[in-house]
């Protein structure tokens, strides 16, 4: 029983992936304010650094990069430039993007990343 509904869950997600795949464009940034306020301000904020660095101007902005904020050495030491398909891979799981990193969070749907990146972007003035 368990199996079988592992299954469909699997299926399901590999069905997702096949139809939304690596569209990254139409993030609804209305939506991703939502999803930010609820998923990422327990760590982070626009404009002040938390648990986390502060977000306006991330995308688009080096990894690493926030003034004043203590960064793991991996993130700092990182090449890596916030744009759609960055944040896509650092949301859906930071540790396989930068190993070492010490963001203990992931989201998991691909089109509440696409929502929370659009709002990002739109808030970095983008
Ligand atoms: C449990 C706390 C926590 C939560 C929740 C969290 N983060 Fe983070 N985030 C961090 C920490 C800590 C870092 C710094 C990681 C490092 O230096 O290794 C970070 C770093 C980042 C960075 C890199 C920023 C930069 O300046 O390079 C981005 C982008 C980011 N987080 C986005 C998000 C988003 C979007 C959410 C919500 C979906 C979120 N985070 C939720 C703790 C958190």
């Amino acid at each position: 029983m368990i199996r079988r509904f592992t299954a469909v869950t699997v299926s399901w997600q590999f069905l997702f992936a096949l139809t939304v795949g690596p569209a990254f464009a139409a993030g609804d940034a209305e939506r991703g304010a939502q999803l930010y306020e609820s998923r990422c301000t327990g760590c982070h904020s626009l404009d002040a650094n938390r648990v986390g660095p502060m977000h306006r101007g991330v995308y688009g902005r080096k990894a690493g990069t926030v003034a004043g904020f203590s960064y793991s050495p991996a993130v700092k030491n990182s090449t890596i430039v916030w744009d759609e398909a960055t944040l896509d891979r650092w949301l859906a799981n930071p540790q396989e993007l930068i190993p070492g990193q010490r963001m203990g969070f992931r989201v998991a749907l691909p089109e509440d990343r696409a929502d929370i990146v659009a709002y990002l972007r739109r808030e970095s003035g983008k």
